[in-house]
């Protein structure tokens, strides 16, 4: 998605624009460009292309010299991918740039052009631009105001006036912006890496909020133009964990960093042996009562939702659904007071997500919040919220965020069960000290696994097609691991339920096509191998992922490559199957000359329908 920044300060504007926006890179985009007060005129670079073709460019046409100024990297949404397409975009009084989509942008452009406006570009943006020029009456805040009730859609936007060349205007609905502060100099941008070589210090910025920034500091108005005070607030994290640490790519570093986040995320949440999520709002007395729970999310964290709702159902006895967020906002669900809803996402801005929310908060169910970014919209309207403490994730292919997710989830279930009396306490404690391995175990498994897969994903670069299967929670982390091979091999993949494949799906294998078996649950160990053995006569290469204990009892020709893995409590082991599953993505990825921390046609942060 769009990623914005914004500065006013003593430094070169231009370099620390461009700089910044180098930290927003992993949100995914097409064009980039920035706009700069240069001896009181906006000066304007933008090109399709990446940050080092606007490099290029600023070195070609001359770099703005100034202090003030916005800059962009662009996800086309509305038009291609064009140097006119790319924002800045500016009018005869205002330049802007925007992260969003503008819903009514049509009947916008028809008023605008009725009353003579002209467009360039095949931009939603535009429209902002116009009509902030046409609205304009000398004073920046109530034009932003006025035009901010005129819009409808998501928006988050870095304004300059050319009246006023000392300042930047910056306001949001429902797209992420934030904006940070240092002696003598302010930012605005889309996501907190941005500013952190210049600041930890920011505010977030709420619905409908206008900040203006100057050299003397920064101020805030409510929608009504009343002056709003703000909590500062602090990143937890610094630029080192927003950097790449000698990995060459950051999806390989966040692969690394899982047993230390699953650790940071799990250990606050557990006190004498059971799980405590007090501190997140969530009691046994509150959650009791719950007698339907639906998960709601997207990608990634809807396959950590898949993992939750068979382990809360196998511990707690609630019944749990899993819902495409996208899907659960327009098909008027079936769910009402005394119905839980579970909302998990990395971002927490993710709009589908995001909406989702707000329909089960309007229909009287409570909800819960699992997020990894502080203070995002998720995370600020959900009645109850557990953060997964996993730190920056910059690679667009979640995985740390994954394993976080699913350890959330195993403490929730835990704590559900004992509300429910379903698991005793004896039990939960036994539950909770097999959580509390598992970074080691994650651990273990990176430093014995990387080159085996490492191996192995030199098999899969040429294939056209793979396979998933599993079965439980094996079918459950195999969806997880098709996603993230396919999204960053761009090889195509399906995750299936091992035992319905023959029911259709089997007439696809071919001689020498990859079907990657997970087997980590005992019971379900020999069906998921007759489904191996049934793919392998077909001609299918199989790589299967299984436990120490499985592979031991197995036959030897039974696949073409075994990763084993160290048995664990078997509910907990999609955290530690998920590595391998993660390490073939990433080797495939790179042995196929793909970047994987930025995906082609991608975004971070998924902040439109
Ligand atoms: C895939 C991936 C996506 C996200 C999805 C939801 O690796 O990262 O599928 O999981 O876009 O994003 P969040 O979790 O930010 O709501």
């Amino acid at each position: 998605m769009c990623g914005i920044v914004g500065y006013v300060g003593p430094k070169d504007c231009s370099e620390v624009l461009v700089s910044a926006l180098t930290k927003l890179e992993y949100r995914g985009y097409d064009s980039a460009g920035i706009a700069v007060f240069d001896n009181g005129e906006i000066k304007t670079v933008k090109t399709k292309g990446k940050l080092k073709d606007l490099e290029d460019k600023l070195n070609e046409v001359g770099k703005p010299g100034g202090n003030v100024g916005i800059g962009h990297t662009r996800w086309a949404t509305h038009g291609e991918p064009s140097d006119v397409n790319s924002h800045p975009h500016s009018g005869a009084r205002v330049t802007i740039v925007h992260n969003g989509i503008i819903e009514n942008y049509i009947e916008l452009k028809e008023f605008l052009v009725s009353k003579g406006k002209t467009f360039e570009s095949d931009t939603d943006t535009e429209v902002v631009t116009q009509l902030l020029d046409y609205k304009y009456n000398g004073n920046p805040l109530e034009t932003i105001d006025d035009v901010m009730a005129e819009l409808k859609g998501s928006f988050a936007l870095g304004i300059m006036f050319k009246d006023f060349p000392d300042r930047v205007f910056a306001v949001r609905r429902e797209s992420p912006l934030i904006v940070g502060v240092a002696e003598g100099e302010s930012f605005i941008a889309s996501d907190v890496p941005a500013i952190l070589k210049y600041t930890r210090n920011y505010y977030l910025l709420d619905h409908d909020e206008i900040a203006t920034l100057t050299k003397e500091g920064v101020t805030f108005v409510d929608e009504h133009l009343d002056p709003v005070e703000k909590e500062l607030k602090t990143a937890d994290w610094d630029m080192e964990a927003a950097e790449k640490g000698g990995y060459p790519h950051f999806m390989i570093k966040e692969i690394n960093e899982q047993p230390e986040a699953i650790k940071t995320t799990i250990m606050p949440r557990i006190k004498d042996g059971l799980p405590c999520l007090e501190e997140c709002g969530i009691t046994l007395d509150k959650i009791k009562d719950f007698n339907n729970i639906t998960i709601v999310a997207c990608g990634t964290a809807m396959h950590a939702g898949m993992v939750g709702k068979y382990v809360i159902e196998d511990l707690a006895r609630v019944p749990v659904t899993v819902d495409v967020a996208s899907e659960f906002r327009y098909r008027n669900p079936i769910i009402g007071e005394g119905d839980l809803v579970i909302i998990i996402s990395q971002s927490g801005e993710t709009a589908d997500s995001l909406a989702a929310m707000r329909l089960a908060k309007q229909k009287g169910a409570a909800t819960l919040a699992i997020v990894n970014a502080k203070g995002s919209s998720i995370a600020r309207e959900a009645d109850m919220l557990i953060y997964t403490l996993a730190g920056p994730e910059i690679a667009v292919a979640s995985t740390k965020a994954y394993t976080t997710q699913l350890s959330v989830m195993y403490l929730f279930a835990f704590e559900l069960a004992l509300a429910k009396e379903t698991v005793s306490s004896a039990e939960c404690k036994r539950l909770v000290s097999a959580l509390m391995k598992m970074p080691e175990a994650v651990q273990y498994v990176i430093d014995n696994c990387e080159k085996k897969c490492k191996y192995i994903a030199t098999k899969l670069i040429t294939a056209d097609s793979l396979l998933y299967i599993g079965r439980g929670l094996d079918y459950a982390l195999s969806m997880e691991g098709s996603l993230k091979l396919k999204e960053v091999s761009y090889i195509h993949s399906e995750s299936y339920a091992a035992g319905e494949l023959k029911h259709g799906t089997i007439s696809l294998i071919e001689e020498d096509m990859p079907v990657i078996a997970v087997a980590t649950q005992t019971d379900v160990i020999p069906k998921t191998v007759s489904n191996i053995v049934e793919v392998k006569s077909r001609g299918a290469k199989v790589i299967l992922v299984c436990t120490d204990i499985c592979a031991r009892e197995l036959k030897d020709d039974v696949a073409n490559y075994v990763v084993e893995i160290p048995h664990t409590d078997e509910l907990l082991m999609p955290i530690t199957a998920a590595v391998p599953l993660q390490i073939l993505a990433y080797y495939t990825a790179v042995n196929r000359g793909n970047d994987p921390d930025k995906p082609r046609n991608l975004a971070k942060s998924v902040t439109v329908e």
